[in-house]
C-alpha cells in the first residue's frame, strides 16, 4: 500500500504538497478548489496590514519559467479576519498563514489570525541580501503573541542562505519555507521593444528554471540547519516533487504549476508520486526523505561552503561507458565529446577511457540513456 502522507510540525498531511503563497491562494474559494484536488496544506498569498495594488499586467508564462510583479494579499485584513480564516477552518487540510514584511507588522497581525483560525503562520519578512536580523526580530516577537508552529520563507538571493537557516533556526523558527521566487528576471519583444511586464518591465521568477536552485538550496538548510523544510521551487511534476524529498524536504511547495496547469494538477502530480514510488518499490515518502544527501560532499568550512570551487575533490578516475545493447547509435556522444574520447568501428561508438575525462556531457546528452560510469568502486 503506497502512502504519501507526510507528517509536518504535528500534522499529519494526507500528500506532502503544499499550495505555497500565491494568486492560487488568494481566498477560501480558491484554496478550497486545492483542497477538493488533494493538495495536502496551504499557504495563504500573505498578508499585510494593507491590502496591496497589483501592477497590470502581473503574470506572465515564458518557456520553462514564470514571471511576477505580483504584490501581497489584495485583500483586507478584516476581510481575511471575518470571512477567509474562519470558512479556511472547516476545511480538512492544515491552514498556514503568510504574514509580511516588518517584525512589528507581523507582531500585530498574528494573534488575530490565528485567533481566526490559522493553524500555522509563514513569516515573510524583508531582509537585506546579507542581514537575517529583522527575521529574528519577527519571529521573537511572534513567538510572543501566539504558540502556533512558525515557519519563516528564505529566498536564494540572499548571500548565505545557510546563514539565514541558521539564525531563524537559533531564533526559535520551527520550519523554512525556500525557495522564494527569485529576483528578477526580463522578458522582452523584440516585435514591440516592451518588456512582458509593461509596468515594472522586471519581474520575480519561478517554474521550471528555478528547480534546480531550489534542490540546492533546500539540500543546504537540510544539511546545515535541520529544520524541517518545504521544500519549494519549480516543482512542477511527481518526479520533481520526489525530488524535494530526495534532498531532505518535510513537505513540498507548489506555486507555477497550480498557476498554469490549474487546480488538477494536484491530482496529477500525487499521481505521478505514487506511480514511481509503486514502480520502485517504495511504500512511504520516509523511504525516499533525504537520500541524496548522503551522496553529497558537503564542505565543512564556511569558506568552502560559500565558494564550493575551492573545495578539494577526489581524484579518482570515473569514465564513461557505452552499453552497446541500449545504443541507438545516434552519433549524440560523438558529435558533444570535447576530448575526442568518442570512437566509430564497424557502425558502433565506444569510448577511449586513455581520452575520456569522464566530463559527464555525454552520459547527460545521450537520448537513451546509454551512456554510464565506471568508476574505482564499479559501474551506475
Ligand atoms: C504569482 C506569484 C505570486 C507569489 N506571491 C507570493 C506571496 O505573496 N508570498 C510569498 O511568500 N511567496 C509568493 N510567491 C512565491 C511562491 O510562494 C514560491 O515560493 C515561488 O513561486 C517558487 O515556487 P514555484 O516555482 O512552484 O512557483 C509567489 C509566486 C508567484 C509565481
Ligand atoms: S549518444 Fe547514446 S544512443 Fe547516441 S550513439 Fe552515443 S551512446 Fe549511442
Ligand atoms: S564523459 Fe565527457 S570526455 Fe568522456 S566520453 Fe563523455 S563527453 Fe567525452
Amino acid at each position: 500500500m503506497i502512502d504519501i502522507s507526510t507528517q509536518l510540525l504535528g500534522f499529519r498531511l494526507r500528500s506532502p504538497l503544499i499550495a505555497a503563497s500565491g494568486p492560487m491562494t488568494s481566498d477560501f474559494a480558491a484554496i478550497e478548489r486545492l483542497a477538493q484536488a488533494g493538495i495536502g496544506a496551504a499557504i495563504t498569498k500573505t498578508i499585510l496590514l494593507d491590502a496591496s495594488i497589483n501592477p497590470r499586467p502581473c503574470l506572465y508564462r515564458g518557456k520553462g519559467y514564470f514571471l511576477n510583479t505580483e504584490r501581497c494579499s489584495t485583500i483586507s485584513l478584516q476581510r481575511w479576519l471575518s470571512n477567509e480564516l474562519p470558512k479556511l477552518k472547516q476545511l480538512d487540510i492544515p491552514i498556514i498563514a503568510s504574514i509580511g514584511m516588518t517584525p512589528a507588522e507581523v507582531e500585530q497581525l498574528a494573534y488575530p489570525i490565528v485567533e481566526a483560525g490559522a493553524d500555522m503562520l509563514e513569516l515573510s519578512i524583508f531582509t537585506s541580501y546579507d542581514d537575517p536580523s529583522p527575521m529574528v526580530e519577527a519571529i521573537r516577537r511572534v513567538k510572543k503573541a501566539v504558540d502556533v508552529p512558525l515557519s519563516v520563507k528564505l529566498s536564494a538571493n540572499v548571500h548565505d542562505i545557510v546563514e539565514f537557516g541558521q539564525a531563524v533556526r537559533d531564533a526559535g523558527a520551527d520550519a523554512i519555507s525556500a525557495i522564494d521566487a527569485l529576483k528578477a528576471g526580463l522578458h522582452v519583444d523584440l516585435e514591440t521593444k516592451y518588456p512582458a511586464m509593461l509596468e515594472q518591465g522586471f519581474g520575480r521568477i519561478s517554474g521550471e528554471a528555478i528547480k534546480e536552485l531550489a534542490l540546492y538550496h533546500v539540500a543546504q538548510l537540510a544539511h546545515y540547519v535541520g529544520l524541517p523544510l518545504i521544500g519549494t521551487g519549480g516543482v512542477m511534476s511527481g518526479i520533481d516533487s520526489l525530488e524535494m524529498i530526495s534532498c531532505g524536504a518535510m513537505a513540498v511547495g507548489v506555486c507555477t504549476a497550480l498557476i498554469v496547469n490549474g487546480p488538477q494538477s494536484v491530482t496529477t502530480i500525487n499521481e505521478q508520486m505514487m506511480q514511481f514510488m509503486h514502480e520502485h518499490d517504495l511504500d512511504t515518502l520516509d523511504q525516499l526523505r533525504g537520500k541524496v544527501l548522503t551522496r553529497i560532499d558537503f564542505p565543512l568550512s564556511v569558506e568552502e561552503r560559500r565558494e564550493y570551487e575551492r573545495q578539494q575533490t577526489d581524484a579518482s578516475k570515473r569514465v564513461a561507458i557505452i552499453e552497446q545493447d541500449e545504443c541507438t547509435r545516434c552519433q549524440t556522444c560523438q558529435r558533444v565529446c570535447l576530448y575526442g574520447a568518442v570512437e566509430k568501428r564497424e557502425g558502433r561508438f565506444f569510448i577511449d577511457p586513455s581520452l575520456c575525462e569522464g566530463c559527464g556531457l555525454c552520459v547527460s546528452m545521450c537520448p537513451v540513456g546509454a551512456i554510464h560510469y565506471r568508476g574505482e568502486d564499479g559501474e551506475y
